[in-house]
């Protein structure tokens, strides 16, 4: 058991090592040792027989005997020598552990006599361990959003050594963000921090491997590391970043609706959900744009939503954001600038801004009827507007400005041949294909007095029966106004003018309102054969305007008057006297009835008739021409006094006549009483010369007279033929509405003309007056008669 071996070299050095610093300590009896831990089997420790005082035999025969406090045998003994070496390996941290000093108690038991001596050794610490680390990897997760400063501590390294053997310091491999800082705590740990310098920034630098170096005070220096393991969390620091800053995209207008205008793309440096984006508009984008553009949320695609109107906006400029959907999320923004390609999809639009629909035709040329504005959407050449009016009107487009447009008249206008306009105005614009829209404008030209009243003709010959009933309406004149209203209101007078000294409104009146002429007395043809009436017509315009007409009023002949035999005289009652000379031969002129008739025409030709005589052997009367003649020669038989009736009537119908009686004393001797007779019928042997030469000069100058009148009356047949005729038909003769009975019945009473309003009975012989006469019913052989005759036939048309 006690068998101390002194063996090598390196148990001596030690040994002289524990000489010099651990002498025995021999207080009562103690004996005291110190020694490194971990020496080797067999180190010697000490001689135990010097250091007790004993000499070697006696370790043997007193049975010396070696015990540890805690039964473990870390020492034994050779009882040969007395050596003390180390019998067992002795590892200081694992027999003390951590405490700082570590001592083995041990005794030494000797017997005969017994004693028992105590002894300690201490096991000096030798830096034998190195400082470790519990885990070689320390994983820490670290924010980016750290701030610098901050400390984050680490699991400290492990040393059993004790003393300046365990841990002394730490150290980290170099860093520009970390460092380490230690702290030494009470109880003599010192406890390290890692400690962020630097902001982090995840997008720059992921992750981070450090060495983390902890250090014991020993000597040697002994060391251990651990890896740090930094992994750097995402923060959401990044705004995700459009790919442009402003989009920029065209198109058309009125593309259909999910058409792609554009996409736009943003990134975000963070990860995870800190780099999921949501595409929208932003906050502040209208509801407009709103109605026309969606955007895809997920993968940032515009597409129309509605129809894009270039006319409502040419460019759209849209706010986009993408929004992360980090915690607190960050948005990211662009814009995105759409141009809007014009299309022609608007036609002009006309507007007639101002004017009057009603409008003078007096108007000037010139004159500004309405304003009108055209107006297109579209822009550049799809908005250039031609504007234009309907040809042949009389009116103009005048240009203002630019799409002003003034329509003006461009001729006087005249409402009574064209009383309105409809103007179509056309806009065209220049886009292909153009559109075009039109308007119409519709005019109404109001009326101005600008026509006077017309009659039908400047003239009119009436043709009126004389012995017409007072009041009659013998005509009525017409006039027109193409004037409206008032201007068209048309009223009739007479214009004063005096026949045969009297106003000629004692003759005639007008009704005002429809131009009916009436006769306010008898017309006495042999009074007044012609007169005129100047009528007026006036409308009711202001200023009026006024015209005129003339009614020749022509009064045709009744055969109203009865023959007046003016020779021979007759004292009323009595008969004249004639005297024949017995000695008269046939064919002696006895005397000649001249008669005249106030009436005209047939009314006036008269024809003699011997309705009673003495001896109707004896006289004839010549039927014409009113001469008496003997019918033969005179017997002395016949009886002195022939008393002879001769009837002179007119040719009228009825025919008015007279008679007159002639009282012829035939007598033997002549002579003496033709000087006493008053009588212009010479005597028998006188008269025949006279007669002869009467006679012969009588027809020269009838003969001269004839071939003139055939003359004149052969150029006047020519030159008015049928109208002649018309005239005379007997119908004209009659009032309108009257039977010839009654127009015959009417003649022959009426045979004065009562004037109106003097009441007094004129009765004017009429001059007598020989001419032709021209009778439309004779024949070629009746065409000539010589008479007291009317006025020439008066002409229709004639200016009287
Ligand atoms: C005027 O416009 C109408 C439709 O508004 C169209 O039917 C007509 O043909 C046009 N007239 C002209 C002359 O352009
Ligand atoms: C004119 O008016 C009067 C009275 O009203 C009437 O008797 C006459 O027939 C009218 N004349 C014409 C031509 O209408």
């Amino acid at each position: 058991m006690a068998n101390w071996d002194i063996s090598n070299a390196y148990v001596f050095t030690t040994f002289a090592f524990l000489i010099l610093v651990c002498t025995p300590d021999l207080i009562f009896g103690q004996i005291r040792y110190s020694i490194p831990e971990e020496i080797n089997e067999g180190a010697v420790v000490g001689n135990i027989a010097q250091d007790l005082g004993l000499n070697i035999q006696q370790l043997s025969s007193r049975r010396f005997r070696l015990t540890s406090d805690d039964g473990e045998q870390y020492m034994k003994v050779n009882l040969d020598n007395g050596i003390l070496s180390i019998r067992k390996r002795i590892d200081r941290e694992n027999v003390c552990g951590q405490t700082p000093t570590c001592t083995i108690h041990f005794k030494i038991i000797l017997e005969k006599p017994l004693a028992v001596y105590p002894g300690e050794m201490e096991i000096l610490d030798v830096n034998d361990n190195s400082p470790t680390f519990r885990e070689s990897n320390i994983v820490l997760q670290i924010s980016e959003a750290i701030t610098p400063g901050v400390q984050f501590p680490l699991e400290s390294a492990e040393d059993p050594d004790s003393g300046i053997n365990t841990v002394a310091a730490y150290t980290l491999s170099s860093s520009e963000y970390f460092s380490i800082k230690t702290q030494r705590t009470e109880d003599d740990n010192i406890l390290a921090k890692l400690l962020l310098d630097k902001p982090l920034d995840r997008e720059r630098q992921t992750s981070f491997q450090l060495v983390l170096t902890a250090t014991d005070g020993g000597t040697p220096q002994r060391s251990g590391t651990a890896l740090i393991l930094i992994t750097v969390l995402d923060n959401n620091d990044n705004p995700p970043v459009f790919d442009h800053e402003i989009y920029r995209s065209s198109l058309r207008e009125n593309t259909p609706v999910g058409t792609l205008v554009i996409k736009v793309k943003a990134n975000d440096l963070d990860e995870g959900v800190n780099a999921e984006l949501t595409y929208s508009f932003s906050k502040l984008t209208s509801p407009r744009i709103r109605e026309l553009f969606s955007i895809d949320p997920d993968i940032g695609e515009i597409r129309t939503e509605g129809e894009v109107d270039f006319e409502e906006a040419n460019s759209y400029s849209i706010d986009v954001q993408a929004v992360d959907h980090g915690s607190p999320a960050i948005t990211g923004h662009s814009n995105v600038l759409i141009k809007v390609i014009d299309e022609n999809d608007n036609a002009p639009e006309i507007k007639v801004t101002s004017g009057t629909s009603n409008f003078p035709e007096n108007a000037p040329p010139g004159t500004l009827i309405t304003l009108i504005n055209v107006i297109d959407r579209d822009s550049g050449a799809n908005g250039d507007i031609y504007c234009k009016i309907s040809k042949n009107i009389p009116f103009n487009l005048q240009t203002s400005s630019k799409n002003h447009y003034e329509l003006i008249t461009s001729e006087p206008l005249d409402r009574e041949s064209v009383p309105e306009y409809k103007i179509n105005v056309i806009a065209l614009d220049m886009g292909s294909p153009s559109l075009s829209s039109n308007k119409t404008i519709h005019i109404v030209l109001s009326d101005v007095n600008d026509n006077a009243p017309r009659f039908e003709k400047t003239s009119y010959n009436i043709y009126v029966m004389e012995n017409n009933a007072p009041g009659v309406s013998i005509f009525a004149v017409t006039a027109s106004d193409p004037d409206l209203g008032q201007n068209s209101y048309i009223s009739y007078s007479i214009l004063e003018n005096l026949i045969h000294d009297f106003p000629i409104s004692s003759y005639v009146n007008i009704n005002s309102m429809n131009g009916s002429i009436y006769a306010l007395g008898s017309f006495d043809y042999e009074q007044l054969k012609t007169f005129q009436i100047y009528i007026q017509a006036r409308d009711a315009g202001v200023p009026p305007l006024s015209s005129r007409t003339t009614v020749n009023v022509i009064i045709l002949d009744q055969n109203d008057n009865t023959p007046v035999i003016v020779s021979p005289s007759a004292k009323s009652g009595s008969a004249s006297v004639e005297i024949l000379p017995q000695s008269a031969g046939q064919g002696y002129l006895v005397t000649k009835i001249m008669a005249t008739d106030a009436d005209s025409g047939q009314n006036a030709r008269l024809l003699y008739q011997l309705v009673k005589s003495t001896d109707p052997s004896l006289f004839n009367v010549g039927q014409s021409t009113g001469e008496i003649r003997t019918a033969r020669n005179i017997l002395m038989a016949d009886t002195t006094t022939q008393t002879l009736v001769i009837l002179v009537k007119d040719n009228g119908q009825p025919s008015l006549s007279s008679t007159v009686t002639i009282q012829i004393t035939i007598l033997e001797n002549i002579t003496e009483r033709i000087t006493e007779s008053n009588n212009f019928v010479s005597s028998p042997e006188n008269f025949s010369d006279l007669n002869l030469y009467l006679i012969v000069i009588f027809a020269c100058t009838s003969v001269l007279f004839l071939v003139t009148i055939l003359l004149l009356i052969g150029i006047k047949c020519k030159q008015e033929g049928n109208v002649t005729q018309q005239y005379n038909s007997p119908s004209c003769f009659c009032r309108r509405g009257e039977s010839r009975d009654e127009f015959n019945r009417r003649s022959q009473m009426e045979e004065t003309l009562r004037y109106p309003g003097t009441g007094r009975v004129v009765r004017v012989p009429e001059a007598h007056q020989y001419s032709v006469c021209l009778s439309p019913d004779s024949s070629k052989s009746e065409f000539l008669f010589l008479k007291p005759c009317a006025a020439p036939t008066p002409h229709p048309d004639a200016k009287l």
